[in-house]
């Protein structure tokens, strides 16, 4: 740990260590776990923040030995991790504590051969973490519980972290929340949206919350807008075969941008614990009013990105990407208003939009205050006064920003907005975790507090399920933008029908 120049802060980091544990991985030759989940445990270790007992069992069916599990989390550690593997303690003690079970996922055996394993390890708590394609989770849910490894009450902690996407419109949510509750209890069930395992989103609840001064403020009478912007430069990468069935509404809004959505519209939790901040989000989410079948036009546009130039590389349209239908209708742009219906947010509307092949990779959250009521500057300072403005960056330069008026120093009243910022690379020293840290702990300390409950899952996409059936519906082809561009006119014309514009990033 790094010394930081503030004393009180290294006695504030006596953080929690999970009781003697054993993380079972199904997928564990598929790229989620090669890319985040194998160099996330090296990080926890090196970090000290594993248990001392501590093992994984790498479950697929592909054959494969405990060797060659170990030489695979050698090799994802070189690529991911740039570790220099043969050489380092912490690489060589988890490497010793690696297994790995193969078989297929719908065959007892495979759950028999997995029981043995676990019971030679005999560790108190388990974790499945399911990196598999989600048309097998109820299956290993299943078959976990039949061969008894979802826990009885004289068994230690047995727990099951699922990936996302958790279902692709409501009624598949609903099922697959159905088929898990027959084998696990939602207390067991940890739905991943590593969103909220973003040190800034955390970062969230403690601005609001732990920061006397801005609550008071965090209502309809100070507040115009909000924005909530996740911009990608990257394209579809190599994952047509999924993202052609999703499209950005379901791929980010769904569940990351609502995530966002409801940490910020939330009321104060009456303590910080996984049910009241949790209750919170979900009566935030619930005000939250149909986008469409209301009595105005709904206030959506999609769109899919063309050839264009994005940092200074010509990029291919989506439709001629390797894996995607030359004639996709697949949107990798969505731009939405929301309106929430509560006494906090009647009137402020909530401006959502996300997109691949944006100009910059950025998300943030821009909270939008008023104008003050009387422009008293407006004859010596002719130029429309800036409104203040709090954004807090999620990413990638991680911190908040406050925008407010200023007097320009000289001998006349001029007024211009300035920006006070704090960064985390500054005000803070050590390294920020990555969500595939954060959330695989919190899920050994028994900690659901940053993972998406089943009732926000389902009420996320009753809103979202009724606006993909409507493009479904919809003849035309969607609406494209130049790769490069901050998505098509029309998302420009959806803000500006309400006498705003999309913040330039
Ligand atoms: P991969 O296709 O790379 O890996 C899938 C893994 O599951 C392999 O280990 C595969 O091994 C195993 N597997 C077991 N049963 C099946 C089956 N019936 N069909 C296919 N594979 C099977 O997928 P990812 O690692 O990319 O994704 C895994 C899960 O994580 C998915 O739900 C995905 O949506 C989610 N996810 C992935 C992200 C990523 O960055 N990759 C990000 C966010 C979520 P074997 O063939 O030997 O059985
Ligand atoms: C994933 C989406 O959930 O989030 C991807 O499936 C997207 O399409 C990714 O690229 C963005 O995550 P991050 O952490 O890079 O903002």
């Amino acid at each position: 740990m790094v010394p930081s120049e503030n004393p009180l802060l290294d006695n504030l980091r006596i953080e929690p260590t999970p009781g003697a544990t054993t993380l079972v991985i199904f997928g564990a030759s598929g790229d989620l776990t090669r890319r985040k989940l194998l160099p996330a445990l090296y990080s926890l270790s090196r970090g000290q923040r594993l248990p001392a007992r501590f093992a994984v069992v790498g479950v697929a069916r592909t054959a494969t030995s405990d060797e060659q599990f170990r030489q695979q989390f050698h090799d994802s550690l070189q690529e991911f991790a740039k570790v220099d593997a043969r050489s380092d303690e912490v690489v060589r003690s988890l490497q010793a504590q690696m297994y790995f079970v193969a078989g297929e996922l719908d065959d007892p055996g495979l759950y028999a051969r997995l029981a043995a394993r676990l019971k030679e390890i005999g560790s108190e708590g388990v974790l499945y973490y399911l990196a598999i394609p989600p048309g097998v989770y109820g299956t290993v849910a299943e078959g976990l519980e039949k061969a008894g490894l979802a826990g009885t009450p004289e068994d230690g902690w047995r727990r099951l972290i699922v990936e996302k996407p958790f279902g692709t419109d409501l009624a598949s949510a609903q099922s697959l929340n159905a088929q898990l509750h027959r084998h696990f209890t939602e207390d067991q069930i940890f739905r991943i949206d590593h969103y909220l395992g973003k040190e800034t989103v955390q970062n969230l609840l403690v601005l609001r919350f732990a920061n006397g001064m801005f609550e008071p403020i965090w209502n309809r009478r100070y507040i115009d807008h909000v924005q909530i912007t996740a911009a990608e430069t990257v394209g579809v990468e190599r994952r047509a075969s999924y993202y052609e069935g999703a499209g950005a509404l379901r791929d980010m809004v769904q569940n990351h941008l609502m995530q966002l959505l409801s940490l910020v519209a939330m009321e104060p939790p009456t303590e910080f614990t996984a049910s009241s901040v949790r209750d919170r989000k979900m009566d935030a989410l619930l005000a939250v009013q149909p986008v469409v079948g209301g009595d105005e036009p709904p206030a959506v546009v999609r769109a899919q990105y063309r050839e264009g130039w994005v940092a200074g590389a010509e990029v291919p349209a989506y439709r001629t990407e390797p894996g995607v239908a030359p004639d996709s209708k697949t949107e990798t742009f969505v731009a939405l208003r929301l309106k929430l219906d509560s006494w906090r947010w009647a009137g402020v509307p909530f401006y959502l939009r996300s997109g691949k092949r944006l100009p910059k990779r950025t998300t943030e959250i821009a909270i939008q205050f008023h104008r003050p009521p009387l422009q008293i500057f407006k004859r010596v300072s002719p130029t429309p006064l800036a409104s203040d403005l709090l954004v807090i960056n999620v990413q990638p330069d991680e911190g908040i920003s406050l925008r407010f008026n200023a007097k320009i120093p000289g001998t006349r009243m001029q007024v211009a907005p300035v920006m006070m910022n704090f960064g985390y690379g500054t005000s803070f020293q050590g390294e920020v975790p990555e969500a595939y840290e954060t959330l695989p702990l919190d899920a050994m300390l028994g900690d659901p507090t940053l993972f998406a409950r089943h009732d926000f899952v389902e009420a996320s996409w009753a809103l979202i399920t009724p606006i993909n059936e409507l493009w479904q519906k919809e003849s035309g082809v969607p609406p494209t933008y130049q790769a490069g561009d901050w998505g098509p006119p029309e998302a420009d014309a959806l803000i500006a029908k309400d006498g705003r514009r999309w913040r330039t990033l």
